[in-house]
Order: structure tokens, then C-alpha cells, then sequence
């Protein structure tokens, strides 16, 4: 238990910390707990730099929740385009439509509504309520654990059910209840800005006095996590097939990475295969009626593309072929310079790049 002296310091300090060091960021200026929501969800993706300019894009082409609600999924998945993924995007969607339906389009105001609403979890249902409305729900994000881990030197891994409690309610008792909006940003901010990951400059800490990771030289052992994780390696074969002007694309419409988003079509193989070996596979006979008709324009493209589970190494075959040699209409036929038009994954887009499509 935390002395109310101890517990007041540091939320004075902390608080003093930020008025002199805050960044001005669009979300910080709002109570609008819909682009309060959007920028959240945004920053979960992706750090403060980046996030703006998709931040701006969102309000500019959706300045409220029936915006977002009336639009196609694919504008959306569109300008979520290289945040990566793309079910935080799907949720948002289903989110603004369900605000609309059921909420007569104003944005729920309990925490435990907002909890409901898909894609909404513990730390942005906080984030909502104490940012729009001054509520008093501790924020947990990585740079709260970080700073927490640190200055109170708590080796329980962040990644159990256990940890998480213990970080909660050690928030919870930290926030200043009728601060909480701002001592939830200030407290992020001093995660982000002074108590970073790697290397930081704990000889000007305010709190180097009293942080007892840094007094026993622990810094950079802090948080820990209990596991590794597991990253499974994939094989894509893109065929990107040329008829004329025209090509093939295809929805992906798994449950498996990049659902909704489109691409070429895809042979997966459990190895890599080179051209000669894909050709003979039931695969890639399903897709030609003829493989006589086809000619290789140039050897794959290859590349690897490492996602937080995943590393997937994809090669992208130029083919020349006629429509009606493809033998099955699984697949979308469109102009080859349209295609900067379709919402596709980041893997795409380095394709598309590197061959000056887009
Ligand atoms: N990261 C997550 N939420 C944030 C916020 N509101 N401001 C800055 N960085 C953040």
C-alpha cells in the first residue's frame, strides 16, 4: 500500500512533467469521444508520428460516427492501408454502424456500454472515459507497464492474467481521480517521450530518485514477458497474370491475415518452391486451363514481409496469358492501373512500388 504522500509527489511531479514536455497532438484538444475512439484505435497500430496523418485522413473523410457508419468497408480498409491489421479497421466500421443503430448515432458514455462495442477492450473503453469525460478509469498500454515496471520495480510478467491485475489496480490507485484525463495522457506521454524502451536517459529523470529499477540498475531488464513469441514462417506465390491492360485480383475472404483486403492470385505452399515446381502443382493446373498458354514475363519478385506472428516469404510471378485461358471466375478482372484504387495489404503495395504502379 502507497502512502497518500508518496501517491501525491508522484502524481505532482508526473503532472509537472507534462505541462512542460507535452506534445500538442489533435486528440489531446477534443471531447468528442468518437475521434477520441478513431485516434486510440489508430495509436494502438502505430506510433504518434504516423498515426497523425492517418488520424487527419480519418476525421477529414469522417468528421462523425454516421459518416463512418454510411461508408463501404472498403474506404475504410482503404485509408487503414499500411497500418496493418486490418480487423481493427473491419471493427471500427461495425462500431460506428452499431453506434448509429442502436445509439441514435451519439457515442455511449458508460464504461461499461463502450466496453461492449467490438474492438473496444479495457484500455480504450478507459481511454475514451477518462479523455471525454474526465472519468476516472486508469489507462494500462505498454508505456504504462513500462513506467510502472520501472519506477516501482515489478518483475511480474505483463503478458499473464496475473500481471495484468496486479499493473491494473496499481494504475488505478496511482491515477488522481479528478485528473484523470490528464494525468492518463501525462502518464502515456512520459512512456513515449522519456521512459522509451531502449537507452533511456534515466540521468535526467525526474523520477531517478525514487524509480527503484534504476537505483538497482535493472532499467533495461524491465517489463518483463513471459513468453516468446511463436512466429510462424508462410510461403506466397503471387501470380500476377497480364492479359492486355487487364489483370486478375481477388478478395481475401478467410479468417487469416488481410481479410477483406485484395490481392493477386495466390498459390500457398508449405516450402519455397521455385517456378518449375509450382507449375506441376493441383494448385496452380486449377487455376490455367492450359499452362501452354501462359509465358513468364520475368523472374519473381521476391521479398519477405514479417508481421507480429508471421514471416512470410512471397514471390511474384509476371505471367502473360489470355482470360480465357484462366479456368476459374474466382477471380476479378481489372485494369492493371487501377488497381492503386483497391484497399491491399503492405505486401502489396512493396510489389506495386517496386514495379512503379503506384
Ligand atoms: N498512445 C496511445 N494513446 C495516446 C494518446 N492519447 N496520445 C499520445 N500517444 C498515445
Amino acid at each position: 500500500m502507497l502512502s497518500d504522500n508518496l501517491l501525491n509527489t508522484f502524481r505532482r511531479s508526473l503532472l509537472n512533467w507534462y505541462d512542460s514536455n507535452k506534445r500538442d497532438l489533435p486528440w489531446r484538444e477534443t471531447q468528442d469521444a468518437y475521434k477520441i475512439w478513431l485516434s486510440e484505435i489508430i495509436l494502438q497500430q502505430t506510433r504518434v508520428n504516423q498515426g497523425l496523418a492517418y488520424y487527419n485522413r480519418f476525421i477529414q473523410q469522417f468528421p462523425n460516427v454516421q459518416h463512418l457508419a454510411n461508408s463501404h468497408e472498403e474506404e475504410v480498409l482503404k485509408l487503414w492501408q499500411g497500418l496493418g491489421y486490418y480487423s481493427r479497421a473491419r471493427n471500427i466500421h461495425a462500431t460506428a454502424k452499431t453506434i448509429v443503430s442502436e445509439y441514435n448515432g451519439i457515442f455511449p458514455t458508460d464504461y461499461e456500454e463502450i466496453i461492449r462495442l467490438k474492438g473496444i477492450g479495457d484500455y480504450t473503453a478507459a481511454a475514451i472515459c477518462s479523455f471525454s469525460q474526465n472519468k476516472p478509469y486508469a489507462v494500462v498500454d505498454g508505456n504504462v507497464f513500462r513506467v510502472l515496471a520501472r519506477i516501482f520495480n515489478i518483475d511480474t510478467a505483463i503478458d499473464t492474467t496475473s500481471g495484468k491485475k496486479e499493473f491494473k489496480i496499481l494504475a488505478q490507485s496511482l491515477l488522481d481521480k479528478n485528473k484523470a484525463a490528464v494525468y492518463n495522457q501525462a502518464i502515456m506521454e512520459f512512456g513515449a517521450l522519456q521512459c522509451v524502451p531502449n537507452n533511456p536517459d534515466c540521468e535526467n529523470c525526474i523520477f531517478n530518485y525514487s524509480c527503484s529499477a534504476f537505483a538497482e540498475n535493472k532499467v533495461q531488464y524491465l517489463p518483463v514477458k513471459s513468453k516468446k513469441t511463436k512466429v510462424r514462417e508462410r510461403f506466397f506465390n503471387y501470380l500476377v497474370i497480364l492479359d492486355g491492360s487487364y489483370c486478375f485480383i481477388q478478395k481475401r475472404t478467410e479468417n487469416d491475415v488481410w481479410k477483406n483486403l485484395y490481392e493477386f492470385p495466390l498459390i500457398e505452399t508449405t516450402q519455397k518452391i521455385d517456378f518449375s515446381e509450382l507449375v506441376l502443382t493441383d494448385s496452380f493446373r486449377a487455376i490455367f486451363k492450359n499452362a501452354g498458354d501462359i509465358e513468364l514475363l520475368h523472374n519473381g519478385f521476391y521479398t519477405k514481409h514479417i508481421l507480429s506472428h508471421q514471416k512470410i516469404h512471397a514471390v511474384f510471378y509476371t505471367l502473360k496469358t489470355f482470360s480465357t485461358n484462366i479456368s476459374i471466375n474466382r477471380y476479378e478482372k481489372t485494369f492493371f492501373n487501377k488497381l492503386a484504387n483497391y484497399p491491399v495489404s503492405r505486401l502489396i503495395e512493396i510489389y506495386l512500388e517496386s514495379q512503379k504502379i503506384i
